[in-house]
């Protein structure tokens, strides 16, 4: 541990769990008055607060100017309080205390994307989670502080949008060519869901009745052109709103929701109260412009801001260390909603994909901590994979656990208590134990502690006792922050098949098991346990985890041929794709050989048969490990060369052994009109070209520009260009050329241009600097940047050459201009301990150069944790 050699965020910046406290003033109401000027915005505050314990006044500002403070009627002069870059503090306030503050505000110059800021020419917008308002004006900024607000909003009338949270009850003029528009929020809110926009846009509206009989208007903001990109989201707000009400009894509680789009956004979306604010990426969903993952993406997205309404805002956290509270939860339930969309299994195939390619490395390198952590510099930092998917997987465990009628029982007496309230994981936990008359506090375990649990397993067969006897244990690695670590709570869902006729045994009988299997699950919850299955007459083939029942890295003692059994008959779909992804693991890792692998992928009973049923799990099925997932699982002497050969050569004899197949899909198989089928056999269609490729099919490269140049969708044409592009066809260049012309007015299309050609897996240094100097390159944008981070990424072997520059580089930009991307940028090279020397040395002295350059906690905070593991 180097650490003393780090100048090291500030011991006294970070912020500690245990020294929670309630605030010592509640909000009862809060007047805003926001009006917008060309060169300033000026914020006028009205509070009405209540003592409800000892101690200081304290309002956060930062950014702010004060113009004038008022408190009870008497203006305060400086010497009244005391004014930092942080807060603002007032000693000895009374019991009650009416407060008004003007502060003035720059919204046009604002480049972080946090607070009020302009995003376009005509646009105004906020993102005030996690602790953006206390930069719109002085604000206890802290979700255990929850009031109602009025908000006026006044601009030139060249922006004839003025939006603000809950229900329009005055407009009108402001003089001098000017406007106004009053809302007013019935509901408690923290101010981190307090939202406005004031701008040019366009709207598509249409409206729901809830269950409760409410007629709610609905209403996507975007620009006028993209209007007719937005009837996806449309639909999906509607499914989403019904699916709410039936699978949890939720109806919506207000008479509007509205939706803007914008493009000028930090991450995904973000929930404010009945004013929803989203990256376009996250709404625009059209085949024409966009791919099938981003219209699946648009759809889940607007199904978890939804669903935020209440898990997350009616329902709110108590204090940012229970991020995973809202998220965990809400993460789960649009993944829920999700597997109503398409195949339930590639749902889960895709939700465990991203699960196993971002949190489990991050939860296995500096960056690793608990899904509730116990401390942290910057909560920014902390919008994290485990917090977000980790998070849902406890869920997840638990609902699997209890079933789907307890589980509702238990979430119905969430919502019975806690309405309306700022609450805590053991909140949840014990509401959900006490609904469902089922005791899960062991599974607080689980939010405490960092890492991936491992799951070793082994199966024995006993032929003269006619019994098969499953052994687990589980253990965690040593965290030096987080000590004492403890076993958890893990539901095992499990299936026994017949090795001889590949049909599934039944478990359920008395006679087959001996104890603690219920529904095909086992909850495995101490350190060591085991498990007999009896009147077993041959051995079995054993199929653990089904649809990845704990998140854990499971250790079986599995032969190749067992899983590619399971590749082959396992009827849980999630399993077959599990099991091919093991056996490539133990190819590409383990040095095993290719042929049990070739033979079961290219068997004529398995892909041949289920493109005609589901075709979106054939392609996945065809799923092989990326590079940067397969350099997530080694610890030390990562060479990226090294797996990048094994990797092509794998994909190159996949290409050989299933010949025949690739033609078959390309000529004979028709997308049909269902989308989720549709899609699958686009995706086929589009895996079957680049094999075709490889396999050195001479009509390859003129069928990819036809298919490029005749299509009308999306997903088609970028698998097509694709296939040109990084195989440097001949057509490469103008089929760019011809994307470019067609889609220039199209950011997020202009954004897929940018990321194919960084992912090029033979770019360079040169040609990522062509794709950053490029006009249309803009560093304001966050979507443009991780199109090109993003792509280069795609191949490890440049991330760890060149790339290591151009994310340091960028680092040191944005951490002033936008210290919550720039620190999320540079996690992409969280693990560059693992790397084998001389490269290890090489970016870790490129890491430290960087230390002495870095301001913000954001990235000073990424920067320190990442240098602290050697
Ligand atoms: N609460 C948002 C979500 O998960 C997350 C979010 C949106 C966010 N924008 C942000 C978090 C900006 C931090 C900063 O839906
Ligand atoms: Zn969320």
């Amino acid at each position: 541990m180097n650490i003393a050699a780090n100048p090291v965020v500030e011991a006294d910046q970070t912020v500690y769990l245990k020294d929670y406290q309630i605030p010592s003033f509640l909000v009862d109401a809060v007047d805003l008055n926001i009006q917008v000027f060309a060169d300033y915005t000026r914020v006028t505050a009205k509070l009405k607060m209540q003592r409800q314990s000892a101690g200081d006044l304290v309002l956060l500002g930062r950014d702010l100017s004060l113009e004038s403070i008022i408190l009870n009627g008497t203006p305060l002069t400086s010497d009244a309080y005391q004014l930092d870059t942080e807060q603002l503090v007032i000693q000895n306030a009374p019991e009650q205390v009416m407060l008004e503050t003007v502060v003035l505000i720059h919204p046009e110059s604002n480049t972080q994307l946090e607070g009020l800021y302009q995003a376009a020419d005509d646009l105004f917008v906020t993102q005030n989670e996690p602790e953006g308002f206390r930069k719109i004006t002085f604000y206890p900024d802290r979700p255990d502080v929850l009031s109602v607000f009025t908000t006026r909003v006044e601009a030139d009338k060249k922006f004839p949008v003025l939006l603000a949270n809950g229900n329009l009850i005055e407009k009108g003029d402001a003089g001098e060519g000017r406007h106004y528009a009053i809302w007013q929020d019935p509901t408690k809110k923290p101010a981190y869901l307090f939202a406005c926009v004031i701008g040019d846009l366009a709207v598509l509206k249409d409206s729901y009745v809830t269950s409760e009989g409410r007629n709610v208007a609905l209403e996507i903001y975007a620009e006028e052109k993209d209007i007719p990109k937005c009837h996806i989201a449309m639909q999906a707000l509607k499914h989403s709103m019904r699916w709410d009400e039936e699978h949890y009894g939720l109806p919506y509680d207000l008479d509007i929701y509205m939706i803007v789009a914008t493009s000028a956004f930090n991450m995904g979306a973000m929930e404010n109260k009945g004013l929803n604010i989203f990256n376009t990426s996250c709404v625009l969903a059209d085949e024409e412009y966009t791919t099938d993952a981003a219209i699946m993406r648009v759809q889940s997205v607007i199904a978890h801001e939804y669903f935020h309404n209440w898990t997350g805002n009616r329902i709110t956290c108590r204090d940012w260390f229970q991020l995973c509270l809202k998220e965990g939860l809400t993460v789960f339930r649009d993944q829920s909603f999700s597997e109503d969309l398409q195949s339930a299994a590639v749902q889960r195939i895709d939700d465990v994909a991203v699960l196993k390619a971002h949190q489990f490395p991050e939860d296995s390198g500096p960056l690793s901590h608990p899904p509730r952590p116990d401390h942290f510099v910057e909560i920014n930092n902390f919008y994290t994979a485990t917090v977000y998917e980790k998070g849902a997987e406890i869920n997840r465990m638990m609902a699997t656990l209890l079933g789907k009628e307890k589980f509702r029982a238990g979430t119905d007496e969430y919502f019975k208590r806690h309405d309306g309230q700022a609450v805590t994981v053991e909140d949840w936990v014990a509401a959900l134990s006490a609904g469902s008359g089922v005791d899960l506090s062991a599974f607080l375990t689980w939010y405490n502690q960092p890492g991936t649990p491992k799951l070793e397993a082994k199966g024995e067969y006993d032929a003269d006792a006619q019994s098969y006897t499953l052994s687990f244990k589980q253990s965690l690695k040593a965290h030096a922050k987080y000590p004492n670590l403890k076993a958890v709570p893990m539901p095992v869902a499990l299936a026994l098949f017949d090795a001889a006729t590949g049909e599934q045994l039944v478990l359920n009988s008395d006679s087959l098991f001996e104890n603690g299997v219920k529904d095909g699950v086992y909850l495995f919850d101490q350190a060591e346990a085991s498990i007999v299955f009896k009147n077993v007459t041959a051995q079995p083939v054993v199929s653990l985890l089904r649809n990845f029942s704990a998140p854990v890295d499971l250790e079986f003692n599995y032969s190749d041929q067992d899983l590619a059994f399971l590749l082959q008959h396992e009827t849980n779909g999630f399993n077959q794709w599990q099991a091919a992804q093991t056996l490539l693991e133990n190819i590409l890792l383990k040095d095993h050989n290719a042929q049990v692998y070739l033979d079961a992928i290219s068997s004529p009973h398995l892909l041949p048969q289920l493109v005609n049923t589901d075709p979106l799990l054939a392609s996945r099925l065809l799923d092989v490990p990326s590079e940067g997932y397969l350099a997530s699982r080694i610890d030390a002497d990562y060479n990226p060369l090294v797996i990048q050969a094994k990797r092509e050569a794998l994909l190159n004899a996949v290409a050989q052994a299933c010949k025949g197949f690739w033609k078959n899909i390309d000529q004979e198989l028709q997308a049909p009109a269902e989308f989720s089928q549709a899609m699958g056999v686009r995706a086929l269609k589009n895996i079957a070209l680049a094999m075709m490729v490889r396999q050195g099919d001479e009509s390859a490269f003129d069928l990819a520009y036809d298919k490029f140049k005749s299509t009308g969708n999306m997903s088609e044409r970028l698998g097509a260009l694709k296939v040109l592009v990084w195989n440097d066809a001949p057509q490469a260049e103008k089929a760019l050329i011809d994307f470019y012309l067609r889609f220039k007015g199209e950011a997020l299309a202009m954004d897929q241009w940018f990321m194919i050609q960084a992912a090029h897996p033979k770019a360079e240094a040169q040609s990522i600097a062509y794709l950053t100097s490029h006009p249309d390159y803009d560093l304001a944008v966050p979507n443009r940047i991780r199109a090109v981070s993003g792509g280069l990424n795609a191949n490890p072997v440049n991330t760890w050459s060149f790339g290591v520059e151009h994310f340091v580089n960028l680092a040191q930009y944005l951490d002033e201009k936008n210290p919550i991307v720039g620190s999320r940028l540079l996690q992409v090279l969280s693990r560059w301990y693992t790397l084998a020397e001389p490269q290890r040395s090489h970016v870790k002295a490129q890491l430290e150069a960087l230390q002495p350059l870095v301001k913000s906690k954001n990235v000073t905070e990424t920067l320190s944790t990442m240098l602290s593991v050697a």
